[in-house]
């Protein structure tokens, strides 16, 4: 595996998500698109740091519809995970946490405030969740997208409210300060997330 900066595979990726957003259908989309046309001029070189995530991306490939933007678009990320800067926003200081989840998730980004892409706008990559992982109901002052490439989770969105099952191809948008969470189903969930608004790399606050 390469332990360098690989800018080409940024590009690629980076064109992918672009392409990706701009002909996405759905029109919970819209008000994302022109931020992430325009996301800004800047690239840094981000070394590859691995995990588990990364793993469990490349076999939740088998899990995406064929022939669609979302199996595309995973084939990217799982083409040049390697190269990826695989993070997490959570440590075991974060009590509503699992074990589980944090040996279990974490994401990529390719547009954000600490690049590869630098935005001061956007925020874009995708999340990786282990089968049966719980993401505990959270909230932010940045506005998201999230559409799932594959798998599946039952979703809570809004305090108190129910769960309910997303799949592969569904789109959720999530308001500002909007509490969230869900629980992986038995198969892990690859997600494509989009923020904007608010500090960029601002840290959810559990609920
Ligand atoms: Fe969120």
């Amino acid at each position: 595996m390469s332990a360098e900066v690989d800018r080409a595979a940024d590009q690629r990726l980076l064109d992918a998500t672009l392409a990706y957003v701009a002909k996405h259908p759905d029109s919970k989309l819209d008000g994302f698109r022109d931020a992430v046309a325009n996301w800004g001029h800047d690239w840094t070189g981000i070394a590859p740091v691995h995990l588990t995530a990364s793993d469990l991306l490349a076999e939740a490939l088998a899990l995406t519809k064929p022939a669609t933007g979302e199996q595309e678009l995973m084939d990217h990320y799982v083409r040049e995970r390697a190269s990826r800067y695989w993070e997490q926003s959570y440590t075991s200081a974060d009590k509503a946490v699992g074990d589980d989840m944090l040996t279990y998730y974490g994401y990529t980004e390719i547009v954000g405030k600490r690049g590869p892409f630098i935005s001061e706008r956007v925020r874009a990559g995708i999340g990786v969740f282990g089968a049966n992982v719980n993401y505990p109901a959270h909230r932010h002052a940045a506005e998201e997208i999230y559409v799932i490439l594959a798998g599946s989770a039952d979703f809570r969105l809004g305090e108190g409210a129910g769960p309910e099952r997303r799949t592969a191809g569904d789109v959720i948008n999530i308001p500002s300060m909007l509490t969230h969470g869900f629980r992986m189903t038995d198969e892990p969930l690859v997600i494509f997330y989009l923020w904007q608004g608010g500090d960029l790399r601002e840290k959810s606050s559990f609920v």
